[in-house]
């Protein structure tokens, strides 16, 4: 009789822990009616959140001083050898199809590596793509934060007789929308007006 008991008191707490897991799973997860294009995300998944990190000017900003625009974000570090300077060139065609209605996009560059990429670094980083181009640094943890909020995957990592390390970075392009819910994510690679069209559209239905 007392095993029933324990056994039905543990099938309980593990019904009980998967019901809060899965509500907690679907707490802001992704209206698939408000998803403009690129990759399919799997149900109740939830991408992005609030953030709170350093701009290139050394103000302080959070993810709500860009409410009203759309954000377009990309993770990775100044001293990347390949991904983030296409990635970030892409990001700056973008804009320049979007012509004036680029002012209602906010392009966002978040560093995953805060020790080296400071403010005055990503100033001078950012410029050489884009004037219009946001760069956010922080302290580890902030970046920690942000990287858990957008599902951002970095390593350092010391090249064989390297004398300075690289960081390896997820790199998805994210488009959330002017009340910072997502809207669309891209993989590397992905041709400029793929994500024209999808920004496009959504300022159509903004
Ligand atoms: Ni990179």
């Amino acid at each position: 009789m007392l095993k029933i008991i324990r056994y039905t008191s543990l099938v309980l707490s593990v019904l009980l822990l998967a019901a809060g897991g899965y509500l907690w799973w679907q707490r802001g997860s992704i209206d698939p009616q408000s998803v403009l294009g690129g990759m399919s995300v799997p149900p109740g998944m939830t991408l992005g959140g609030p953030f709170e990190l350093m701009d290139q000017n050394g103000r302080s900003v959070t993810d709500r001083d860009f409410r009203g625009r759309f954000m377009l974000i990309f993770f990775g570090f100044t001293h990347c050898p390949d991904v983030c300077p296409t990635e970030l060139q892409v990001v700056a065609e973008v804009l320049q199809q979007l012509g004036p209605r680029a002012d209602r996009v906010a392009p966002i560059f978040i560093t995953v590596d805060p020790a080296r990429d400071t403010p005055a670094v990503l100033a001078d980083y950012v410029a050489l793509f884009d004037s219009r181009l946001v760069g956010l640094t922080g302290t580890e943890a902030q970046i920690a934060a942000v990287a858990r909020a957008y599902r951002v995957f970095y390593a350092k990592v010391t090249p064989p007789g390297a004398s300075t390390y690289l960081v390896d970075h997820s790199s998805f392009l994210y488009l959330m929308g002017p009340d910072g819910g997502f809207r669309a994510l891209f993989r590397h690679g992905t041709p400029p007006e793929e994500i024209f069209r999808a920004i496009a559209a959504g300022l159509g239905a903004a």
